[in-house]
Protein backbone atom coordinates (compact mmCIF):
# COMPACT_ATOMS: atom_id res chain seq x y z
CA UNK A 1 0.00 0.00 0.00
CA UNK A 2 1.03 3.10 -0.63
CA UNK A 3 0.56 6.81 1.04
CA UNK A 4 -0.51 9.97 0.39
CA UNK A 5 -0.37 12.91 2.59
CA UNK A 6 -2.87 15.85 1.69
CA UNK A 7 -1.14 19.31 2.68
CA UNK A 8 -2.28 21.68 0.44
CA UNK A 9 -4.83 24.42 1.40
CA UNK A 10 -4.53 27.87 2.01
CA UNK A 11 -4.80 28.00 6.13
CA UNK A 12 -7.95 30.61 6.14
CA UNK A 13 -8.70 29.75 9.65
CA UNK A 14 -5.20 30.65 11.34
CA UNK A 15 -4.92 33.89 9.06
CA UNK A 16 -2.58 35.45 10.22
CA UNK A 17 -0.17 32.60 11.00
CA UNK A 18 -0.54 31.54 7.23
CA UNK A 19 -0.04 34.46 5.61
CA UNK A 20 3.56 33.83 4.27
CA UNK A 21 3.61 30.14 4.75
CA UNK A 22 1.51 26.97 4.61
CA UNK A 23 -0.50 25.54 7.52
CA UNK A 24 1.58 22.12 7.58
CA UNK A 25 4.59 23.66 8.11
CA UNK A 26 3.70 25.30 11.41
CA UNK A 27 5.46 24.02 14.29
CA UNK A 28 3.37 21.31 16.77
CA UNK A 29 5.37 21.37 19.36
CA UNK A 30 9.08 20.54 18.27
CA UNK A 31 8.23 19.61 14.89
CA UNK A 32 6.82 21.10 11.58
CA UNK A 33 3.02 19.60 11.66
CA UNK A 34 3.85 17.62 8.41
CA UNK A 35 6.32 15.27 10.15
CA UNK A 36 3.59 13.81 12.15
CA UNK A 37 0.97 12.45 8.91
CA UNK A 38 4.09 11.51 7.51
CA UNK A 39 5.67 9.34 10.35
CA UNK A 40 2.06 8.14 11.25
CA UNK A 41 2.67 6.77 7.69
CA UNK A 42 6.19 5.40 7.66
CA UNK A 43 4.97 3.18 11.57
CA UNK A 44 2.23 1.52 9.26
CA UNK A 45 5.04 0.40 6.93
CA UNK A 46 4.13 2.56 3.80
CA UNK A 47 7.52 3.56 1.93
CA UNK A 48 6.04 5.65 -0.90
CA UNK A 49 5.01 8.33 -0.16
CA UNK A 50 3.40 11.30 -2.28
CA UNK A 51 3.24 14.98 -0.60
CA UNK A 52 0.28 16.54 -2.28
CA UNK A 53 1.02 20.54 -1.71
CA UNK A 54 -0.16 23.70 -2.54
CA UNK A 55 -0.23 27.46 -2.22
CA UNK A 56 2.67 29.69 -2.44
CA UNK A 57 5.13 28.25 -0.23
CA UNK A 58 4.83 24.95 -1.65
CA UNK A 59 8.63 24.71 -2.70
CA UNK A 60 9.43 25.03 1.27
CA UNK A 61 8.42 21.42 1.71
CA UNK A 62 10.45 20.16 -0.46
CA UNK A 63 13.71 22.28 1.21
CA UNK A 64 12.24 20.94 4.37
CA UNK A 65 11.65 17.55 3.64
CA UNK A 66 14.00 16.44 0.45
CA UNK A 67 13.99 13.08 0.21
CA UNK A 68 12.54 11.81 3.68
CA UNK A 69 15.96 10.69 4.84
CA UNK A 70 14.38 12.22 8.40
CA UNK A 71 11.82 9.39 8.29
CA UNK A 72 14.57 6.60 7.18
CA UNK A 73 12.82 6.52 3.47
CA UNK A 74 14.79 6.39 0.25
CA UNK A 75 12.78 9.22 -1.60
CA UNK A 76 9.40 11.25 -1.55
CA UNK A 77 7.33 11.70 -3.95
CA UNK A 78 5.67 15.60 -4.63
CA UNK A 79 2.82 16.66 -6.61
CA UNK A 80 1.16 20.26 -6.77
CA UNK A 81 -3.05 21.21 -5.97
CA UNK A 82 -3.65 24.34 -7.68
CA UNK A 83 -6.53 26.26 -6.48
CA UNK A 84 -8.58 25.50 -3.41
CA UNK A 85 -10.52 22.46 -4.82
CA UNK A 86 -11.20 20.51 -1.26
CA UNK A 87 -9.43 17.28 -0.20
CA UNK A 88 -11.64 15.22 -3.04
CA UNK A 89 -9.84 17.21 -5.86
CA UNK A 90 -6.41 16.83 -3.92
CA UNK A 91 -6.50 13.56 -3.45
CA UNK A 92 -7.60 13.06 -7.12
CA UNK A 93 -3.71 13.91 -8.28
CA UNK A 94 -2.94 10.86 -6.66
CA UNK A 95 -4.08 8.88 -9.44
CA UNK A 96 -1.34 8.52 -11.38
CA UNK A 97 1.24 8.05 -8.47
CA UNK A 98 -1.17 5.36 -7.28
CA UNK A 99 -1.29 3.37 -10.41
CA UNK A 100 -4.08 0.55 -9.38
CA UNK A 101 -2.52 0.17 -5.75
CA UNK A 102 -4.18 0.42 -2.60
CA UNK A 103 -3.85 4.03 -0.81
CA UNK A 104 -3.52 5.25 2.73
CA UNK A 105 -4.18 8.86 2.69
CA UNK A 106 -3.29 11.31 5.67
CA UNK A 107 -4.87 14.73 5.77
CA UNK A 108 -2.07 17.03 7.00
CA UNK A 109 -3.24 18.67 9.73
CA UNK A 110 -4.09 15.20 11.44
CA UNK A 111 -1.96 13.83 14.53
CA UNK A 112 -2.39 10.74 16.17
CA UNK A 113 -0.89 9.43 19.28
CA UNK A 114 -0.89 5.83 18.72
CA UNK A 115 -0.30 4.25 15.17
CA UNK A 116 -2.57 2.20 12.31
CA UNK A 117 -0.58 -0.38 11.61
CA UNK A 118 -3.53 -2.85 12.55
CA UNK A 119 -5.99 -1.11 10.97
CA UNK A 120 -3.42 -0.85 7.81
CA UNK A 121 -2.60 -5.00 7.62
CA UNK A 122 -6.53 -5.48 7.67
CA UNK A 123 -7.36 -2.95 4.77
CA UNK A 124 -4.25 -4.75 2.98
CA UNK A 125 -6.02 -8.32 3.41
CA UNK A 126 -9.33 -6.61 2.46
CA UNK A 127 -10.37 -7.73 -1.27
CA UNK A 128 -11.56 -3.94 -1.89
CA UNK A 129 -13.25 -0.86 -1.41
CA UNK A 130 -12.62 1.33 1.69
CA UNK A 131 -11.27 1.74 5.54
CA UNK A 132 -11.74 4.38 7.77
CA UNK A 133 -11.30 5.17 11.54
CA UNK A 134 -13.48 6.66 13.91
CA UNK A 135 -12.76 8.17 16.93
CA UNK A 136 -15.03 9.34 19.86
CA UNK A 137 -15.56 12.83 20.43
CA UNK A 138 -17.59 15.68 22.17
CA UNK A 139 -18.05 17.86 19.27
CA UNK A 140 -18.63 15.96 16.75
CA UNK A 141 -20.71 19.21 14.40
CA UNK A 142 -16.92 20.13 13.73
CA UNK A 143 -16.04 17.19 11.57
CA UNK A 144 -17.37 14.28 9.45
CA UNK A 145 -19.79 12.25 11.26
CA UNK A 146 -20.76 8.81 10.89
CA UNK A 147 -24.18 7.69 11.56
CA UNK A 148 -24.97 4.13 12.17
CA UNK A 149 -27.43 1.30 12.65
CA UNK A 150 -26.38 -1.35 15.46
CA UNK A 151 -22.60 -1.91 14.22
CA UNK A 152 -23.15 -0.72 10.52
CA UNK A 153 -22.10 2.83 9.24
CA UNK A 154 -24.84 4.18 7.30
CA UNK A 155 -23.85 7.54 5.96
CA UNK A 156 -21.59 10.44 7.23
CA UNK A 157 -22.30 13.67 7.12
CA UNK A 158 -20.16 16.56 6.64
CA UNK A 159 -20.35 18.93 9.66
CA UNK A 160 -23.68 18.67 10.55
CA UNK A 161 -25.37 20.99 12.72
CA UNK A 162 -27.04 18.07 14.91
CA UNK A 163 -24.62 14.66 14.98
CA UNK A 164 -26.45 12.26 14.86
CA UNK A 165 -23.39 10.37 16.60
CA UNK A 166 -20.24 11.05 19.02
CA UNK A 167 -17.97 9.24 16.30
CA UNK A 168 -15.85 11.89 14.08
CA UNK A 169 -14.37 10.56 10.84
CA UNK A 170 -10.82 10.86 11.46
CA UNK A 171 -8.54 12.56 8.68
CA UNK A 172 -7.19 8.98 7.32
CA UNK A 173 -8.41 7.17 4.48
CA UNK A 174 -7.84 3.93 3.18
CA UNK A 175 -8.80 3.01 -0.90
CA UNK A 176 -8.94 0.78 -3.22
CA UNK A 177 -8.11 1.83 -7.02
CA UNK A 178 -11.89 2.30 -7.58
CA UNK A 179 -11.75 5.64 -5.40
CA UNK A 180 -10.60 7.56 -8.57
CA UNK A 181 -13.63 6.99 -10.60
CA UNK A 182 -15.52 7.70 -7.35
CA UNK A 183 -13.89 11.37 -7.43
CA UNK A 184 -14.41 11.96 -10.91
CA UNK A 185 -17.91 11.50 -10.24
CA UNK A 186 -18.27 13.66 -7.57
CA UNK A 187 -20.28 17.57 -7.60
CA UNK A 188 -18.67 20.20 -5.57
CA UNK A 189 -20.79 20.83 -2.24
CA UNK A 190 -22.15 23.85 -0.67
CA UNK A 191 -18.93 25.10 -0.13
CA UNK A 192 -17.37 24.64 -3.88
CA UNK A 193 -15.41 21.82 -2.77
CA UNK A 194 -15.09 18.51 -3.42
CA UNK A 195 -16.05 16.43 -0.47
CA UNK A 196 -14.21 13.46 0.92
CA UNK A 197 -17.37 12.45 2.99
CA UNK A 198 -19.25 12.36 -0.77
CA UNK A 199 -16.15 9.89 -1.65
CA UNK A 200 -16.92 7.45 1.61
CA UNK A 201 -20.74 7.91 0.82
CA UNK A 202 -20.29 6.29 -2.53
CA UNK A 203 -18.31 3.56 -0.99
CA UNK A 204 -20.83 3.06 1.96
CA UNK A 205 -23.70 3.04 -1.07
CA UNK A 206 -21.68 0.18 -2.56
CA UNK A 207 -21.73 -1.77 1.04
CA UNK A 208 -17.32 -2.07 0.83
CA UNK A 209 -17.24 0.57 3.32
CA UNK A 210 -15.24 -0.84 6.27
CA UNK A 211 -13.83 0.89 10.02
CA UNK A 212 -12.10 0.64 13.18
CA UNK A 213 -11.95 3.05 16.30
CA UNK A 214 -8.33 4.49 16.17
CA UNK A 215 -6.59 4.13 19.47
CA UNK A 216 -4.96 6.77 21.63
CA UNK A 217 -5.72 10.56 21.12
CA UNK A 218 -6.14 12.26 17.65
CA UNK A 219 -6.84 16.07 16.64
CA UNK A 220 -6.85 18.28 13.59
CA UNK A 221 -4.89 21.10 13.99
CA UNK A 222 -6.60 23.71 11.35
CA UNK A 223 -7.89 26.26 13.88
CA UNK A 224 -6.11 28.35 16.77
CA UNK A 225 -7.87 26.16 19.20
CA UNK A 226 -7.26 22.63 17.87
CA UNK A 227 -3.69 23.73 17.36
CA UNK A 228 -2.78 25.02 20.69
CA UNK A 229 -4.40 21.49 21.69
CA UNK A 230 -2.33 19.61 19.15
CA UNK A 231 0.98 21.06 20.54
CA UNK A 232 -0.29 19.82 24.44
CA UNK A 233 -1.02 16.61 23.69
CA UNK A 234 2.24 16.13 21.70
CA UNK A 235 4.33 17.53 24.29
CA UNK A 236 2.60 15.66 27.39
CA UNK A 237 2.79 12.67 25.21
CA UNK A 238 6.77 13.23 24.41
CA UNK A 239 7.08 14.22 27.85
CA UNK A 240 5.38 10.85 28.97
CA UNK A 241 7.55 9.05 27.04
CA UNK A 242 10.62 10.47 27.80
CA UNK A 243 10.12 10.05 31.65
CA UNK A 244 10.66 14.26 31.99
CA UNK A 245 8.71 17.00 32.09
CA UNK A 246 7.57 18.81 28.86
CA UNK A 247 8.42 22.26 29.90
CA UNK A 248 11.97 23.09 29.83
CA UNK A 249 11.21 25.86 32.25
CA UNK A 250 10.71 23.05 34.97
CA UNK A 251 14.69 22.27 34.42
CA UNK A 252 15.58 25.92 35.70
C1 LIG B 1 -11.95 17.38 7.01
C2 LIG B 1 -13.07 16.46 6.51
C3 LIG B 1 -13.88 15.93 7.70
C4 LIG B 1 -12.96 15.24 8.69
C5 LIG B 1 -11.82 16.19 9.11
C6 LIG B 1 -10.80 15.47 9.96
O1 LIG B 1 -12.51 18.56 7.50
O2 LIG B 1 -13.88 17.18 5.60
O3 LIG B 1 -14.86 15.03 7.24
O4 LIG B 1 -13.69 14.80 9.82
O5 LIG B 1 -11.17 16.73 7.98
O6 LIG B 1 -9.80 16.34 10.39
P1 LIG B 1 -11.72 19.96 7.52
O7 LIG B 1 -11.11 20.05 8.87
O8 LIG B 1 -10.71 19.92 6.44
O9 LIG B 1 -12.76 21.01 7.31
Amino acid sequence: MKGVVLAGGTGSRLFPLTKITNKHLLPIYNKPMIYYPIQTLVDAGIQDILIVTGGRNSGDFLRLLGNGKEFGLKHLNYTYQEGEGGIADALDLAEHFADGQKICVVLGDNIIEGNIRQAADDFRAQPEGAKILLKEVTDAWRFGVAEMKGDRIVGIEEKPKQPKSNYAVTGIYMYDGSVFEKIKKLVPSGRGELEITDVNNAFIREGTLTYSFLDGWWTDAGTFDSLRRATNLVAETESRRSGGPASEDDDE
